[in-house]
């Protein structure tokens, strides 16, 4: 009979039966499924418990050939990009209050720092809010000390991952060849991808900030893409936490501009979120832009208050749409 033991927990298995005993309440996840892939041992079970809502459960990965976080037929899509934050206990109490509501017509997915992956797929399972990686290497496996791989996060419940982020490019000096390399291998794992365009203030100042997207649409989306498994998320690097968020005329060219680019590929259907200090006050006039899909949503999805607002925004918007 297998055995696991964490702590104070013990779960043991046997064919049609699953036992966990925890001395004191407890909110985990175990691997309860390996296989072995030509990347290594992979698991591809969890099962869980949280001591907050007293629910247990099995998170079951979906298979790669699952229907794109995209194919649900909904309108609105709102992401929580919660960057390098919060602390675990706040991250655990966020994720309880995500999922306590859940608005018509809205996708909302979760990016959380990796590390905190199983715990909010936990939190959320069974609710309609996805979990999804902030970030992923371009090689599948490997001596990438510090990296995660895109088939890392499908086993911990991601179904999409973000890529080219402003701070990633900044930070970690990502260029648009690394974002399409990095998305061929998330979409190799059956991971749907959210691509991040947007210029600095700067090179808006000069005119430039449409030319500066297009070039890197053209190197960050990889040729030949699933439009059903792509995401672009428009976010000027100016408005990104600045608490300045672009006019809605600038905001209606951009979008406009970046779907006359989509529609040249055959990439029509791809939707367009909006980043850049969305706020509960901002967001009707953000989602009434035509060509804006959604909103990808920095600062203000670390306050459920505040994230709940924007959703609630992203549900009139999807009911005025249809
Ligand atoms: P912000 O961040 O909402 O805090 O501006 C958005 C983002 O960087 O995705």
């Amino acid at each position: 009979m297998p055995e696991c033991y964490a702590r104070s927990c013990k779960l043991s298995a046997r064919p049609g039966q699953l036992t966990i005993s925890c001395a004191v309440p407890v909110s985990a996840a175990w691997p309860l499924q390996m296989v072995e892939t030509d990347g290594g041992i992979r698991a591809v079970d969890w099962v869980w418990c949280d001591a907050a809502s007293g629910r247990a459960g099995a998170m079951v990965p979906l298979p790669a050939d699952t229907q794109s976080v995209r194919g649900r037929g909904i309108e609105v899509i709102i992401a929580a990009n919660w960057k390098m934050n919060p602390p675990l206990a706040d991250a655990a109490a966020l994720a309880v209050a995500y999922a306590a509501d859940s608005f018509d017509g809205v996708t909302r997915i979760l990016f959380p720092p990796a590390p905190y992956l199983v715990q909010m797929g936990v939190r959320l399972d069974g609710t309609d809010m996805l979990v999804g990686g902030q970030d992923c290497h371009h090689n599948a496996s490997g001596a990438h000390t510090g990296d995660v791989a895109a088939g890392m996060l499908a086993d911990c419940g991601a179904r999409v991952v973000l890529l080219g982020h402003s701070e990633r490019r900044a930070d970690h000096g990502e260029d648009d060849a690394l974002v399409a390399t990095k998305a061929a291998a998330a979409l190799s794992a059956g991971l749907d991808v959210m691509i991040c365009v947007g210029e600095t203030l700067d090179q808006r100042e000069a005119g430039s900030a449409e030319a500066v997207v297009t070039v890197q649409l053209e190197g960050s989306v990889p040729a030949g893409i699933d439009a059903s498994r792509l995401m672009l998320a428009y976010e000027p690097v100016w408005a990104i936490g600045t608490g300045k968020v672009a006019g809605v005329e600038e905001i209606a060219a951009m979008h406009a501009a970046i779907q006359r680019w989509l529609a040249k590929r055959d990439l029509a259907s791809v939707p367009i979120l909006y980043g850049g200090s969305v706020k509960p006050g901002n967001a009707d006039a953000i989602f009434g832009v035509p060509d804006v899909g959604g909103a990808l949503v920095g600062g203000a999805s670390l306050k459920a208050e505040d994230f709940n607002g924007i959703c609630s925004a992203g549900a009139r918007a999807a009911a005025a749409r249809s």
